[in-house]
């Protein structure tokens, strides 16, 4: 039976899917509920795309800056859970109560079925994934340079769920520009050099691939981890395909031969 953690992903995944196909088979632009899903899945610099925004849908707006809380939040939830688990693992100490219920309603198994290697790739996912959000935050806090885009409150609550969730996933697989740098400008600009000349979104790739190199440390047969990273494929597709139209429209001289997401393909 599938578990409620691989239904939530499963249903993510698809919901991003769809969303990708619509707008690839060029979604309607006009009406209520297709203004609503432009904003919705649109953010930063590829919400310009829709047109002009009416001024309630504008209330709902935060500032594209806060991603920053996105990694705030996930460096101390996931450290949290990372020392719950290395406890359990080095010291015998069980998870709290409402962490064991928790993961339980979730579908994880109980932390005291067959102690093995999976607990180590457990472990070692959880220090990655709290790598990779501490390494986020300190790019968002000195490199990024944020103009005044914005986000949707939904998609804001949505970054925000992401990374209380993931962490939680992580457990249920137990068995059981340089802040002293110039700012040049605060325009976008068209990228180049490495992997921006194969693709407009290599960043966007790049989580892909991290999520896929997780896969593999869980061993490759990790139902709920593969729906994780399809989430993340569709999910950062359809940013692809947003931020390469956004590209392909502000510069008539973008260079035709680059894919948005996926090298040569896609
Ligand atoms: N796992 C997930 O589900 C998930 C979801 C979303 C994002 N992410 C990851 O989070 C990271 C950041 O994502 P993002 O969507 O914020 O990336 P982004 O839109 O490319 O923005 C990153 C930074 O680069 C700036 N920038 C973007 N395009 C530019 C251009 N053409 N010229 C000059 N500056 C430009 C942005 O400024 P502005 O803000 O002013 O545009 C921002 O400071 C990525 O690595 C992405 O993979 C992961």
């Amino acid at each position: 039976m599938v578990s409620a953690i691989s239904a939530l992903w499963l249903l993510l995944a698809a919901a991003f899917l769809a969303a990708l196909l619509l707008e690839l088979l060029q979604a309607p632009r006009a009406g209520l509920g297709a203004r609503l899903f432009q904003d919705l899945i649109r953010y930063g610099k590829t919400k310009s795309g829709c047109g002009q925004r009416p001024a309630w849908l504008r209330l709902l707006d935060v500032p594209k800056r806060w991603f920053s809380h996105f990694y705030i939040l996930s460096v101390v939830w996931n450290s949290f859970l990372l020392l719950l688990l290395i406890q359990a693992l080095f010291l015998s100490r069980p998870f709290p109560v409402w962490l064991q219920n928790l993961l339980s309603a979730l579908g994880g198994a109980s932390q005291n079925q067959d102690v093995g290697n999976k607990h180590l790739s457990v472990l070692l996912v959880l220090m990655l994934l709290l790598l990779h959000s501490f390494q986020r935050l300190i790019e968002c806090l000195y490199i990024s340079v944020f103009s005044s885009g914005v986000l949707h409150i939904l998609q804001y609550c949505m970054g925000l769920g992401y990374y209380i969730v993931i962490g939680l996933t992580v457990l249920c697989q137990v068995p059981a520009n340089v802040s002293n740098g110039k700012v040049v400008s605060l325009n976008h600009s068209i990228p180049f050099g490495d992997w921006f000349e194969r693709v407009s979104c290599p960043h966007y790739f790049a989580e892909l691939l991290i999520y896929v190199s997780m896969a593999v440390i869980f061993g490759f047969q990790n139902l709920t981890w593969w729906l994780v990273v399809m989430f993340v494929l569709f999910n950062q597709a359809l940013a692809a395909v947003l931020c390469h139209e956004f590209y392909v429209n502000k510069f008539s001289c973008y260079p035709t031969h680059r894919k948005a997401f996926i090298p040569f393909l896609f």
